[in-house]
């Protein structure tokens, strides 16, 4: 069962991760990231610092993301593992759409194809959301931001990341980010864990 972990930057998610490695530890999870799970995310690293080229940059967070299913969710998946991935396709598909326009054509479409007949749909997104105040409050604690890290970028960046959830509501779970540390990753860890119940059923049907 493949889940992922999309949001704007700001909303939290390195702490939600931190509480599910916990509350999960029994489900033995593989815990993986996009971008840096191989070492193709040095150069989309190296690309996002430089601010070299969006084309650049958005081809290489796609070979990321096929070497991370090579290597890490393909393999996990096979073997009938729980892939937990901070991070993934909505990431490409709501950012990069963003970092495009004006670049390109049809940056989503242009994006989603590239993905198309090869990478894998997660069963579960969980949607980080919370107000882009809030978020960039949250962010300038931190040093060393990235250029996507504006208000003008993560609001259209959120926007895109609604409008799929609308789009696919049986996949997102549009989560509050601003609901208190323990109860959200509560939430979040009690969702994951009756999908995994209920996946191991259907199995066994
Ligand atoms: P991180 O902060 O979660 O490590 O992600 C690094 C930045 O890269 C973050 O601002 C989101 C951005 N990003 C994209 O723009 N496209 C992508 O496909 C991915 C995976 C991340």
């Amino acid at each position: 069962m493949l889940v992922t972990l999309e949001g704007i930057d700001g909303t939290g998610k390195s702490t939600l991760l931190m509480a599910l490695r916990e509350k999960l530890a029994d489900l033995e999870p593989v815990f993986t990231r996009e971008p840096g799970a191989t070492w193709v995310g040095e150069s989309v690293r190296r690309a996002i610092a430089e601010q070299i080229d969006p084309i650049t940059e958005a081809t290489l967070f796609v070979a990321d993301h096929a070497a991370h299913l090579a290597t890490v969710v393909r393999p996990a998946l096979r073997d009938n593992k729980l892939v937990i991935s901070d991070r993934y396709s909505d990431s490409r598909f709501a950012y990069q759409s963003v970092t495009l326009e004006g670049v390109i054509p049809e940056p989503e479409g242009w994006l989603r194809a590239m993905h198309n007949g090869w990478s894998i749909v997660p069963d579960k997104t969980f949607l980080l959301a919370i107000p882009v105040d809030d978020a960039l409050e949250r962010l300038a604690e931190k040093s060393g931001r990235e250029h996507f890290e504006r208000r003008e970028i993560l609001e259209k960046v959120q926007d895109r990341y609604l409008a799929f959830a609308r789009a696919e509501p049986g996949r997102f779970v549009v989560v509050d980010a601003l609901m208190e540390k323990e109860e959200l990753a509560g939430f979040v860890a009690d969702a994951i864990r009756q999908m995994v119940a209920h996946g191991r059923k259907q199995k066994r049907k």
